[in-house]
């Protein structure tokens, strides 16, 4: 009886003299809801794989206990009634896996999957919202996770009819920094060269922590690509090497460091690296992916069944070809598969022919050592003019995703040129003066 009499009044006194506002941000300053984006950039049954990681992603965070009103979905959604589909309704991101695609709650799809939206969803743009659209609304305690797969190259990502800049994309980083749209944010990407996205521009004191499935030169990997059944690959390597680390561990155990090592470990075709700031890896994977246990629900790879990323629609036409016993369909295949290969010798023939023309135009000496060169990127601010001119001028690298495997040479001519205002405007011009005469008055369709 008398401890009650005592500790009563003493609890009383405390909360009583206590404004309740400052309770509230005390409470506020130790709490944080995650809030996502997930993107798929590609479209097309033959990029099949990066909506698969990206609506596995999806139901990784529900299976952690992300709330769905919080994760933002972009993807075309042309996938799981695409005609090529075995499974109508349905997508898969292992071959025994479960369908990922059921649930997934989609906000972006088809025409409106573009680098605007992607970045007007980042940084909680108005006019987006007002039209009814999902963008981020996190504050400055919030945790942001941000997870992207598709076709890369240097400074570049693709979307399904445009490009998204290195330049771009850590300028919108930055926006939300300097605006607190988050305390901490952890961003994973998927694409070839990905690491030139974050490597000499991601700042390193603004809370991000950056991973990548590959350097600044390599390529990324699909995986899963023995799938007869499917014809497609079903995932890619770091990707799924993550989804399927955070499906079968403890999330409030596991740190950001710890599934680093593992997906190092999974990923066996290219070296995922680590951007930004790296003390922030030492946190637990459940502050950005959601803290609630999940049951382990997808198969961990085995095999070896990795293609890269840029091989995969020869691959899948090649196989195709050889496990087909209809001898009209093996002759439609083929022609697609030389269409094919004819439209990429095409590009690489037409690129070096392009930069021959820059070179005798007075921006480089000599177009093969250009062409067998790569220069770290430092100019993504110039670089991202440059690629914009050679999207709109050249060639969409949105549709032809293989054209991004070029875009180093251009990176070199950036950081060997000392451009001002005046000589980058004239090299613009000088360059869509080259693309003119080597690939668009040649209306090559097929390069993809
Ligand atoms: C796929 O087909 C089903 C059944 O016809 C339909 O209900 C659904 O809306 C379609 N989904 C898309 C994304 O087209
Ligand atoms: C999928 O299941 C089949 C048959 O059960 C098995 O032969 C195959 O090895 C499995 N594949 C993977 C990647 O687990
Ligand atoms: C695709 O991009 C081109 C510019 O490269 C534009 O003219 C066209 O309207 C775009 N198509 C769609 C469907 O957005």
């Amino acid at each position: 009886m008398f401890p009650f009499l005592t500790i009563f009044p003493i609890l009383f006194t405390l909360s009583a003299s206590t404004p309740l506002a400052e309770l509230l941000s005390s409470k506020s300053n130790a709490d944080y809801s995650i809030q996502a984006v997930l993107v798929a950039g590609s479209n097309e049954y033959f990029n099949y794989r990066h909506q698969a990681d990206v609506c596995h992603a999806y139901q990784v965070l529900r299976n952690h206990g992300v709330p769905a009103e919080n994760i933002i979905v972009m993807m075309y959604d042309d996938i799981a009634n695409n005609s090529e589909n075995p499974y109508p309704g349905k997508i898969f991101n292992a071959p025994n896996g479960s369908d990922v695609y059921a649930g997934v709650s989609k906000d972006y799809t088809g025409e409106e999957v573009t680098p605007e939206n992607f970045l007007g969803v980042l940084k909680g743009d108005k006019a987006l919202a007002a039209k009814g659209k999902k963008v981020l609304t996190s504050g400055p305690n919030d945790h942001v996770f941000i997870y992207f797969s598709d076709h890369g190259g240097t400074g570049l990502v693709a979307f399904p009819n445009d490009t998204l800049s290195s330049d771009d994309l850590n300028k919108a980083l930055v926006y939300m920094h300097d605006h607190e749209m988050y305390g901490k944010l952890t961003f994973y990407l998927e694409a070839c060269e990905s690491g030139s996205m974050f490597e000499n521009i991601l700042p390193d004191n603004i809370n991000i922590y950056a991973t990548t499935a590959s350097s600044s030169e390599e390529s990324s990997y699909a995986c899963y690509c023995d799938a007869p059944k499917f014809g497609t690959c079903l995932g890619d390597e770091y990707s799924v090497a993550w989804l399927e680390d955070s499906d079968s561990h403890d999330l409030t155990k596991e740190t950001l460091a710890q599934q680093f090592q593992d997906v190092v470990k999974q990923t066996t075709q290219s070296t995922p690296q680590q951007f930004g700031q790296k003390s922030l890896a030492s946190l637990e994977v459940g502050q950005f992916q959601g803290v609630k246990a999940s049951r382990k629900i997808y198969a961990v790879r085995h095999s070896s069944d990795s293609v890269n990323a840029r091989d995969v629609p020869l691959v899948m036409l090649d196989r195709k070809i050889i496990s087909t016993n209809d001898a009209a369909e093996a002759a439609v295949l083929e022609k697609k598969l030389q269409t094919l290969i004819a439209g990429r010798r095409f590009l690489e023939v037409s690129i070096k022919k392009i930069i021959s023309q820059l070179c005798s135009n007075g921006y480089c000496s000599d177009a093969q050592q250009v062409l067998s060169t790569r220069r770290p990127l430092f100019n993504h601010a110039t670089y991202s003019k440059v690629t914009k001119k050679f999207q709109s001028s050249c060639l969409n690298l949105g549709i032809h995703a293989h054209g991004m495997k070029f875009m180093y040479a251009f990176a070199n001519i950036v950081e060997s040129n000392k451009f001002t205002e005046s000589t980058l405007n004239r090299f613009l011009k000088d360059l869509e003066r080259a693309c003119n005469d080597h690939i668009v008055y040649h209306g090559f369709k097929a390069i993809i």
